[in-house]
């Protein structure tokens, strides 16, 4: 009889902290030998032949199944996007369950477990989304939910459907404070980019490029420095989202540097484009139209010294998936102006061979700034570590066994999304996940899916002061020392 329910032989183990060589060994799900020879045989082997096997990914930012402020609905259900991403290597998402304006959380919460429960393959949590802050919501639902294992949530400082005031957030950073909880912002000024987008359109200026000009820098700038202050007032933990912007960045870095416990968060898609991408004729720009934009060539460089300094915490990929038809990015078809316009690229299968590609095999990061980033740092922001985002003992065994030399040109008839194309058809990558293992299971392997729908897990995230290392000597995610030392409230 077997000994494991799964050895893989001959393995480059890679973690945050290092690399090792020799075999993993699986059984019930969990690793229970990593490193050296593993004496016993498992009822699965599998060869690696030197290659890499990097902790599963954790996707904390995608937006699957959800139906965005303008009412329009992801082209990705559980299914589809869970498939996407174990495909790109990730073992772990956290999406959103979004409340619209009057929508009780707790019946929001319910119907996404009524959606994921039977077709996520690959394990998942949920963040919140609050767009109505009501006494009830903050005094009675939040907290509650929060005890429950949906430790943090997203707030807009734009969108007319989804922005809150200063006032509003200040009260549910104090909530988030008072209660273990983490707040995500999307940081951008709404009336600078109102104001911009109403004079461009009116003066006749509605193609997507202008999407760009109106999403200007400085109200990345304005809104992130804004609500870094507001954070400080009532000292509550924060992670900016999908940051693009020189300055903003800066601010942020220099937050962190003065000991406030702000995190942060970039994106493939300020690593791969430019707003020279949504220079495209006609409405066809659309398809590269997310918010923050993309910027510039020095916003890139920008991205990456922050990847590579550690003012970015986490590397998500927004996947916000919509199809390029008037159910989806364009309602108005081609009299569809940027104002109109869906928002969001797609990204969760290519999340970690972009920054595989572009980050590691350029020496733009190591591979354990590469672990950090893509998994490990999300595990422990969310509570989830050390179940999740690493390759340890006693850890869920989510790993992906990863050919480096694999040269690939993304077409997005290789994907496995239901989006219809890629912002990064043509582009060519080096560094692929060949063979994909959620908790011991191989659900990907040879290009072919081997997991069964429904069978991913609900995973119930912790507040980032609960999630210690185990046993081994692990550095502290950058400034995370501070949110676990510091009670809250
Ligand atoms: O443009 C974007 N990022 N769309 C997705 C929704 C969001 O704001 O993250
Ligand atoms: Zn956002
Ligand atoms: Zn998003």
């Amino acid at each position: 009889m077997a000994a494991y329910d799964l050895v893989v032989r001959n393995a480059r183990i890679v973690t945050e902290t290092g690399q090792t060589e020799g075999d993993i060994a699986v059984k019930d799900g969990v690793f229970v030998a990593v490193g050296g020879e593993v004496a016993g045989r498992g009822a699965r082997e599998i060869d690696a032949g030197g290659r890499f096997a990097l902790p599963g990914g954790v996707d904390s930012h995608c937006h699957i199944e959800q139906k965005s402020s303008m009412g329009v609905m992801c082209a990705d259900d559980f299914y589809s996007g869970t498939v996407s991403a174990a495909f790109g290597g990730t073992t772990t998402i956290i999406p959103f369950a979004a409340q619209h304006r009057g929508m009780s959380l707790r019946e929001v919460v319910k119907e996404y477990h009524a959606a994921a429960g039977p077709k996520a393959i690959i394990d998942y949590g949920f963040h919140l989304i609050v767009s109505d802050p009501t006494e009830h919501v903050l005094g009675q639902e939040l907290p509650a939910l929060i005890r429950d294992g949906y430790t943090s949530f997203k707030i807009y400082m734009t969108y007319d459907a989804l922005k809150l005031s200063d006032y509003q957030i200040l009260d549910v950073l104090a909530l988030a404070r008072r209660e273990g909880a983490l707040v995500m912002v999307h940081a951008e000024n709404h009336d600078m980019i109102k104001w911009l987008a109403h004079h461009l359109v009116e003066q006749g200026y509605g193609a997507p490029k202008f999407h760009a000009v109106a999403h200007a820098r400085v109200a990345e700038a304005e809104a992130t420095h804004r609500a870094i202050a507001l954070a400080r007032l009532v000292d509550a933990p924060m992670l900016i989202v999908h940051m693009s912007e020189i300055e903003a960045i800066e601010t942020v870095r220099q937050a962190q540097a003065k000991g406030l416990r702000i995190y942060a968060e970039t994106c493939p898609q300020y690593v791969m484009l430019t707003a020279d991408d949504l220079d495209k004729p006609g409405v066809e720009g659309a398809m590269w139209c997310c918010s923050p934009p993309p910027r510039d060539a020095a916003a890139q460089a920008a991205v990456w010294e922050a990847l590579k300094d550690g003012t970015f915490q986490v590397f998500s990929s927004d996947h916000a998936p919509y199809q390029f038809n008037v159910g989806g990015k364009i309602p108005k078809g081609d009299k569809t102006t940027f104002k109109e316009m869906a928002n969001g690229v797609p990204g969760v299968e290519l999340r970690l061979p972009v920054l595989f590609s572009e980050g590691v095999q350029k020496g733009r990061i190591t591979m354990q700034q590469f672990v950090a980033l893509s998994a490990t740092n999300h595990a422990r922001l969310y509570g989830l570590y050390p179940q999740k985002g690493t390759i340890a003992v006693g850890s869920d065994a989510d790993f992906a066994i990863w050919d480096a030399d694999r040269e690939v040109t993304v077409r997005w008839a290789d994907l496995h999304d239901n989006v219809g194309y890629t912002p990064y058809e043509g582009r060519q990558l080096r560094g692929w996940p060949v063979t994909v293992v959620s908790r011991g299971r191989v659900i990907v392997e040879d290009g072919k899916l081997a997991a069964e729908r429904g069978s991913g897990r609900f995973l119930a995230c912790a507040s980032p002061d609960s999630a210690k290392p185990r046993g081994e000597a692990v550095p502290e995610l950058k400034g995370m020392s501070r949110f676990a030392a510091k009670p809250l409230f």
